[in-house]
Order: structure tokens, then C-alpha cells, then sequence
């Protein structure tokens, strides 16, 4: 089933940077009736209001900053849509975070960050807004998962983990969603040029990518937009990260756990020690 973007309310989180911020841009484009965009930090969502004024003058643009790791502040927003837009038409669960390092080296507090984020706020949010849009009959959703969702890798474990979630729910909501008129998909990048890898606390992750999977923002939310159009169900954005998702998937897995069974070691030579864990949860 396609979905058009024309006259319809879109909801983008995590649109203050990196793939959410282009998803914005190229959206304000497609003729919607209207955006709303959120994320934490208010200053860069009024500052892509602001770009997007410019370019699309007359496009209604809501913007409202909240934390979506806290229930309370999603329940905020979805207050200020009810008010503002009246209702979503279709949701985009951009908003995720992930970090590097050696699970038993957490912070903690970092962790139940991206537990809630990446996977309670997108449920949340999906489990709020899908019913109504089944009472209309029609509406889309765009989970971003990663290419992490189909696979594991240690020194992510929590963050590919909470991937594996998105994807295993968007594809059973995508059936359970089959004649209702609502349409579920899913984004699963490879590397892409964002604050992701700062976030995550290492900002050589995209550096170790094998070249030419890493591509930039604008293209993974082109090819996002172009693949959620058509009703895609799982939309891999990138040439070299899309042949190299099938393939990997026909690796057997004890392969693979040879292949990786050395991280621990290069990890730890890394410096990757508990005393030199990473605390950089933002916010
Ligand atoms: N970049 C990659 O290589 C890659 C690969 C595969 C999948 N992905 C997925 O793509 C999505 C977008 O990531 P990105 O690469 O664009 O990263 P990014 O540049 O770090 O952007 C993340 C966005 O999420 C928002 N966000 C983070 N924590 C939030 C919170 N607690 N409440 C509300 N908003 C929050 C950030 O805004 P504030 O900081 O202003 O809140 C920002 O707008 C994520 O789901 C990520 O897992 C990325």
C-alpha cells in the first residue's frame, strides 16, 4: 500500500539531528499539511522551523521539545498535537540512541536511557496513535530500526538488542495491521553520517566502516522517504549496506561468533576498561 505525504499531519521525533533532521527537511517538500518535529534540545528545532519557513513559507511547522525517555513528557506531546494538529496522520519513530563499549562498563544510567527511548518511547507512541488512525482507516508509521536489527555486535549488545525489537514488532504489526488501511514500515540503515557515533560514544565507529557503506543523512532520509512511499516493508538504504544485510543474513550464526569471537580482547587492549568507560549520555 503507498503512502502519500500530501495533506497529511507527520510527526517526526528526533528531528532536532542526523537522519530525523532530514526526514524534516525533505518532507517539508512533499506538501504535508503539517509537521511537527520534536526531540530535546528546543534551540536546534526552532532553528530548523526556521530553515524550513524559509523554504516551504506557509507550511504550518509545530515544534515542541520533550525528553521521550519519560512517559510523562511523551504524554505532554501528545497532548500538545491534540491541541495544536488536532491528530496524527503518520508517525515517524526516528528518535534513538545507542553506546559502545563493554556491557559489564555501562553507565547504567545510559542504558535505561536507550531501553526507554528505543524501545518503550517507539512503542509508546506507535500503541497511542494506531488506534485512531485504524478508526479512520487509513495513516502510516516509519520505525528506524538499524541494519543491527537483523544481526548482533558486541560492544553494542543493548543498542543492536533494542534494534532487534523494532524489528521483530514492526514486521508483527505490519501484519496484524494487513486490511485496516494503516501501513507500517521499517528503516534499517547501515552506517550513516550523524551525532550517532558521538552519542554512542565513539566517534571512530563510522571510521572502522568498511568504505563506501558509510553514506550521509541526506541520503538515507531520500531513500527512507522513497521506500516508505511505496509501503516498503523494510527499507535498507545505501547500495553496498543493502547487499550486504542479504547476504549476512546467510551467514550461520556460529560463523559469525568465530568471526567475532576476538572483539573482548581488542576492546580491552582498546582501552575500553571499566575505568575509562564512556559516560556520555546527553541531557
Ligand atoms: N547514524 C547511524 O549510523 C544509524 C544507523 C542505523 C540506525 N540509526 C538510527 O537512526 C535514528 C536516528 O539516529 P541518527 O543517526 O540521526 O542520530 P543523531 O544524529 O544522534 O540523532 C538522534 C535524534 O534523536 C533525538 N533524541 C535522542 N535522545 C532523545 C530523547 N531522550 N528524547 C527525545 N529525542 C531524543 C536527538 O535529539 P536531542 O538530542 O535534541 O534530543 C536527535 O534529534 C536512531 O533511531 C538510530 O538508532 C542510525
Amino acid at each position: 500500500m503507498n503512502v502519500n505525504f500530501q495533506d497529511q499531519r507527520i510527526l517526526v521525533t528526533g528531528a532536532s539531528a542526523g537522519i530525523g533532521r532530514e526526514l524534516a527537511l525533505q518532507l517539508a517538500e512533499k506538501g504535508p499539511k503539517c509537521l511537527i518535529l520534536t526531540a530535546r534540545r528546543e534551540q536546534m528545532l526552532v532553528e530548523l522551523q526556521a530553515e524550513i519557513a524559509q523554504k516551504q513559507p506557509g507550511l504550518k511547522v509545530l515544534i515542541h521539545a520533550c525528553d521521550l525517555a519519560e512517559q510523562s513528557e511523551i504524554d505532554g506531546l501528545l497532548y500538545f498535537i491534540s491541541r495544536e494538529a488536532g491528530a496524527v496522520d503518520i508517525l515517524i519513530n526516528n528518535a534513538g540512541m545507542g553506546d559502545y563499549g563493554l556491557f559489564e562498563n555501562s553507565s547504567w544510567k545510559k542504558t535505561e536511557q536507550i531501553l526507554r527511548l528505543n524501545i518503550e518511547a517507539l512503542t509508546y507512541l506507535t500503541h497511542k496513535l494506531v488506534g485512531p488512525m485504524i478508526a479512520l482507516k487509513r495513516g502510516a508509521i516509519l520505525n528506524v530500526s538499524s541494519g543491527l536489527g537483523f544481526f548482533f555486535m558486541p560492544g553494542m549488545s543493548v543498542y543492536a538488542a533494542t534494534k532487534h525489537y523494532v524489528t521483530a514488532f514492526t514486521e508483527a504489526l505490519r501484519i496484524e495491521l494487513k486490511g485496516t488501511g494503516v501501513v507500517i514500515s521499517q528503516l534499517c540503515p547501515g552506517p550513516v553520517v550523524s551525532e550517532f557515533a558521538q552519542v554512542a560514544g565513539n566517534s571512530d565507529l563510522l571510521a572502522k566502516a568498511p568504505s563506501g557503506a558509510v553514506i550521509g543523512a541526506e541520503q538515507c532520509a531520500r531513500e527512507a522517504l522513497m521506500g516508505f512511499a511505496k509501503g516498503q516493508a523494510v527499507i535498507v538504504p545505501g547500495d553496498l549496506i543493502r547487499i550486504a544485510t542479504v547476504l549476512g543474513q546467510l551467514v550461520p550464526r556460529p560463523l559469525l561468533r568465530w568471526v567475532l569471537a576476538s572483539t573482548r580482547g581488542r576492546m580491552v587492549r582498546r582501552g575500553q576498561t571499566p575505568e575509562q568507560a564512556p559516560e556520555v549520555a546527553k541531557a
